[in-house]
């Protein structure tokens, strides 16, 4: 019924409700035909270009696996190693990538890069994240919701607390508010979306059905809600000098036991879409212990480790999900 072949994938605005739902329920085929060993192989011969000019874990494992399980091929392009952006410019590299591969993903910088990857590439163009927006990311969350939420999709509550003016913050407005959600993002005045986005949301809620909460206040934002979203509070590509400041602003909106408890949902689940700073384990946690003190985070350990938590089930939805996209856009 949904003919999304040759699609580029690069906010989620450009697809509608219905279609979003059809990539969900293609998703969640794809997740039981891989369990019980009957995924049929639709990308046979295919050619994927794999560019990343920011570190990944999950993006490009869920990239490269989708691939290989559909009988794609994948080339990994990653910082350093090709021409992109200092020798040969997007415009020129889209025109050659279009030439040898049949669709391309990016993960980097400006928006505007995917974006002109696509206008130029003649291929489809999948955004693996922007400084603006990781639309992936929330068909993950979004299939993650209704496998944890014993209710429809535009029955689901949740709230993103924390730098709410980020990628993750921006993409899940939209992405809530399409599907008709109850969305609410909590976080102080300055790390608020911008105006555009929110009128953008309001606008699309106007149309869906979406009620649309943005407040500073954590227990107006977490009442009653059925997930609690957080994500890290300096993103990649933002300058250390952020943390400090980031830090003062959001620190009572860290997602501790206390934030879980004052949403009155004994039920209420904790998503992040990763990597999250739940502890001192890593390089840059270290660094933060020895900076600010121990409890800099933007989730408590406790929470993250606690049975509310269903960070790893939304993980390895990225592969099922990413895996519907490269079908519905360019399966045979
Ligand atoms: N959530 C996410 O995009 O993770 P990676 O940065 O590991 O790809
Ligand atoms: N906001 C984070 C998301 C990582 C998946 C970042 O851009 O670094």
């Amino acid at each position: 019924a949904f003919n999304l072949k040759n699609r580029h994938f690069l906010t989620l605005r450009e697809f509608t409700p219905q279609e979003i739902g059809f990539l969900l329920k293609l998703s969640a085929d794809l997740k039981a035909a891989k369990y019980a060993g009957t995924e049929v192989l639709t990308l046979e011969g295919k050619d994927i270009a794999l560019i990343f000019e920011k570190d990944s874990t999950r993006t490009r494992v869920g990239f490269e696996v989708a691939a290989y399980d559909q009988g794609a091929r994948v080339t990994y392009l990653g910082p350093t190693g090709n021409h992109l952006g200092h020798k040969e410019s997007v415009k020129d590299t889209a025109r050659v990538l279009g030439r040898v591969y049949d669709a391309i993903e990016y993960r980097g910088f400006g928006q505007a890069i995917v974006e002109e990857l696509a206008a130029h590439s003649g291929v489809p163009v999948y955004n693996g994240l922007t400084n603006e927006f990781h639309p992936t990311q929330i068909l993950a969350d979004l299939l993650t919701m209704q496998e944890h939420v014993e209710k429809p999709l535009r029955e689901v509550s949740f709230v993103f607390v924390g730098d709410a003016a980020n990628n993750m913050g921006d993409s899940l407005l939209i992405g809530g508010a399409k599907m008709g959600m109850d969305v609410r993002l909590c976080a102080p005045r300055a790390c608020w979306t911008s105006q555009a986005v929110q009128e953008e949301a309001r606008a699309l809620a106007a149309e869906t059905g979406a009620r649309i909460m943005i407040t500073d206040d954590i227990d107006e934002a977490v009442a009653g809600v059925d997930v609690v979203y957080t994500d890290v509070w300096v993103s990649m590509g933002e300058p250390k000098e952020k943390w400090a400041e980031r830090i003062k602003l959001l620190m009572p909106y860290q997602v501790n036991a206390d934030l879980m408890a004052r949403t009155g949902n004994p039920r209420v689940r904790f998503m992040h879409c990763l990597p999250a700073f739940h502890n001192t384990e890593t390089t840059v946690g270290k660094e933060m212990q020895d900076t600010f003190g121990l409890d800099a985070m933007e989730v408590t350990d406790e929470v993250f480790e606690s049975p509310a938590s269903i960070v790893f089930d939304q993980a390895e939805n990225r592969l099922h999900t990413i895996k519907a996209v490269l079908v519905a856009t360019l399966g045979g």
